[in-house]
């Protein structure tokens, strides 16, 4: 069953912050700055600026058309494209795992909010001031040890997250968004402004802008490649939900330039946030959950206005993780909304539970269910790496090529205001360069 009338964004600029919401995530602070500084500094920010440019956007727009010309969730627009075009039924599997893929790593994704809220909370709290290394260390540990704990933060994230979902594309996204975003913004410049008083500021500019080509080799590419495509939540059915909201009048490249601005912008300031504080205290370099929620508390505890400066990173994490958990819960909704007879709240409140309960398997890996299920790995490494490795490549590439071969070429050169020149650009980009892109990233994944 259908229902009659499908949400619309109320306006472009916040059909923006939802896709920057999305995109901006735990990925542009915990990863993006120290790939920067590890894989030769302004060499490696010129090849990922290629890779989105090449891969990341053509995917991006790509999804949002196939959202917008669906209007529908992402199986259905898949079937529906597919069937209108005379092609393959099977096109309909990009959809269905788009959506799996959204459903299935918002459960872990969940967990990890969880400890930014629960960091967040300490931090205002001021547990962290005056503590050593291992006394930070011990509190990481023991947050990840019980199994208590970790449901208590996993369960009030997904609420956050079902409760901002419920209240509709209009009042609950645009609402979070609206206010979440220029929140980040704001609190992001906070923290690189205190990052230029602590005197190491340089040290950080150098550590991630002087160009150093001996460091970038062939890894180094690939994974540029597999941030682009990872950091613009691509492969996830996301983007595509996004874009049915979309009315026609939105140009699809000229917002898609605007989103890769903000996302690319935000994750070199999360580098010039982070590093000074680093360099500042004397901390060990680190990437990852290590450097989020070990080694910065750290820095925290022990520096004058640690506690306020320490309440504004976490509430910046947990809004970067809140407005991109919203993202992975529309697709599974719309979907329910569409094909099932529940309303949008009860759609929400169903997915919503199942994620937690799988959620549940997830955060046990990390202390009473750390066994290996399945090919050596435990719940929450198995579910990062099925998503990871496989079901979101595999859906980019599927939207990729269905959008670069199966939608009408001239139709779509006029949705996207391509002639001449331009035109053969994008479909050389969108049918060869884009999918060998995504291809090489996958079958290197595999194999590492
Ligand atoms: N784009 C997000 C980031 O860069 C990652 C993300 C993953 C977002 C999964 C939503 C879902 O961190």
């Amino acid at each position: 069953m259908s229902k009659l009338t499908h949400a619309q964004w109320s306006s472009k600029m916040t059909f923006v912050l939802a896709a920057a919401g999305s995109a901006v995530g735990l990925g542009n602070i915990w990863k993006f700055p120290y790939m920067v500084g590890e894989s030769g500094g302004a060499a490696f920010v010129l090849i990922y600026l290629l890779c989105i440019g090449l891969i990341g956007m053509p995917i991006l727009v790509a999804e949002w058309l196939i959202g917008r010309r669906g209007q529908k969730n992402p199986i259905n627009a898949m079937a529906d494209l597919s069937r209108r075009g005379g092609h393959l039924p099977a096109w309909v599997l990009v959809g269905v795992s788009g959506v799996l893929g959204a459903f299935l790593i918002l459960s872990f994704y969940s967990v990890i909010g969880g400890w930014s809220l629960s960091y967040t909370l300490s931090a205002v709290t001021g547990t962290f001031s005056g503590l050593d290394a291992d006394a930070v260390g011990a509190i990481f540990g023991g947050l990840l040890g019980s199994p208590g704990l970790l449901l208590l933060w996993h369960s009030a994230f997904m609420v956050l997250v079902v409760w901002i979902v419920a209240r509709g594309v209009t009042k609950g996204l645009e609402g979070a968004v609206r206010t979440m975003m220029p929140a980040l913004v704001v609190l992001m410049l906070v923290l690189v402004g205190y990052g230029m008083t602590t005197g190491h500021f340089g040290e950080a500019l150098a550590f991630m802008f002087s160009p150093n080509w001996s460091a970038v080799s062939g890894e180094v590419v690939l994974a540029a490649m597999g941030q682009a495509f990872f950091t613009l939540s691509l492969g996830m059915g996301i983007m595509m939900a996004y874009g049915s909201y979309l009315g026609e009048e939105v140009n699809l490249l000229g917002t898609a330039r605007t989103v890769i601005i903000l996302d690319t912008a935000i994750a070199l300031l999360a580098g010039l946030a982070i590093f000074p504080i680093v360099f500042a205290n004397g901390l060990d370099l680190d990437s990852g959950p290590g450097l989020i929620f070990v080694t910065l508390p750290l820095a925290f505890g022990n520096m004058t206005g640690g506690t306020i400066l320490g309440l504004i990173f976490f509430l910046l994490l947990t809004f970067a993780a809140l407005t991109s958990a919203i993202s992975l819960l529309e697709p599974v909704v719309e979907f329910m909304e569409e094909r099932t007879p529940l309303s949008r709240v009860a759609a929400t409140l169903t997915s919503g539970v199942a994620v937690w309960a799988l959620g549940i398997a997830a955060l046990m890996s990390f202390n009473v269910w750390d066994v290996p299920v399945l090919l050596g790995l435990n719940v929450f490494d198995l579910l990062d790496t099925f998503t990871s490795k496989i079901l979101l490549p595999l859906t980019g590439l599927g939207a990729i090529l269905f959008a670069a071969w199966c939608l009408d070429r001239q139709g779509v050169a006029q949705e996207l205001g391509l002639t001449g020149g331009t035109e053969t650009l994008w479909v050389s980009v969108t049918r060869y360069v884009a999918p060998l892109g995504v291809i090489a990233v996958f079958v290197n994944s595999l194999m590492g």
